[in-house]
């Protein structure tokens, strides 16, 4: 049976790597000893840029801030469902001033209600909006008690999910939403209780091997028919044509040294209409 897959237009945010590189480790992907080369990572991350714009996707810009080389990881500045923003409190504080360029950023674009949180979240990178709920991650980044915060300032029920696998230290490493019911997701990456949520509410879902996993394959990105996701995860890649989705693979080895690919580069601005852009660029 083949479906056919319909994009929507999507509205997005991303930091240009100018000053990316690895100086510390907060994630077992991190290895300071390991050089990084900026200029290819700034090539790498052009390409994703351009090919949101060539699927007609709206993307906007945020300034990146020297000394702050995670910011390129826009997917943990915010999440943001229509007006309302609940801004990232992060865990370690070599990311900690990421939060109020973030919020500036929201400020000076229009967004009515713009909230500075009282618990640990890392953006969409635990927070994933799936049709009507949404899929929160805890177990390394995100505190637990962040989950009931999310659901009052975002106004949707929260379906936490705990992660068990340090390489799989946020929820985007390990699950991704292609459509408002459908996901992909690693279940190794998840405690027992977890899987058996996923389970229950996706019977249907997409599940990866670790071999796609470990590359970064759930990392992706979908509009609803096009699917961005690592180049290396080919058999994640081919499950998804077999979907019916449009997967394009993407080269992101330089900021995968960060423990970053598609999703992370990514903050989904899911706003009702598109204001207009007054930084970044
Ligand atoms: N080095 C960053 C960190 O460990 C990578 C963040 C990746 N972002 C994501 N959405 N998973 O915080």
């Amino acid at each position: 049976m083949t479906v056919h897959r319909t994009s929507r237009p999507r509205h997005y945010l991303m930091c240009r790597p100018s000053h990316f590189t690895v100086d510390y480790r907060i994630n077992p992907w991190m290895d300071p000893a390991k050089p990084t080369d900026t200029d290819l990572a700034v090539l790498q991350w052009e390409r994703l840029y351009a090919l949101y714009q060539e699927l007609g996707h709206t993307v906007d810009l945020i300034d990146p801030v020297a000394g702050l080389p995670d910011m390129v990881y826009s997917a943990n500045g915010a999440t943001v469902l229509g007006d309302r923003v609940l801004m990232a409190r992060f865990r370690h504080p070599e990311r900690a001033a990421e939060a109020p360029a973030y919020q500036a950023w929201f400020e000076a674009n229009g967004y009515a209600e713009v909230v500075a949180p009282e618990h640990v979240n890392e953006g969409e990178g635990d927070y994933l909006v799936a049709g009507s709920r949404i899929l929160a991650g805890t177990g390394f980044r995100t505190d637990p008690a962040s989950h009931a915060e999310a659901e009052r300032v975002l106004g949707a029920p929260v379906v936490g999910l705990t992660l068990v696998d340090p390489r799989f230290y946020h929820l985007d490493t390990a699950l991704a939403v292609l459509d408002d019911d459908e996901i992909m997701y690693f279940p190794g990456a998840f405690s027992a209780e977890s899987q058996a949520v996923l389970r229950e509410l996706y019977p249907d879902a997409l599940l990866a091997t670790e071999e796609d996993a470990e590359v970064f394959g759930l990392n992706a990105l979908s509009d609803g028919r096009n699917v961005l996701l690592a180049e290396a995860a080919r058999g994640l890649a081919d499950r998804l044509a077999e979907r019916g989705f449009t997967p394009i693979g993407v080269d992101l080895s330089e900021l995968f040294k960060g423990g970053g690919s598609v999703k992370c580069c990514t903050l989904e601005l899911r706003h009702a209409a598109v204001p207009a852009p007054v930084a970044g660029g």
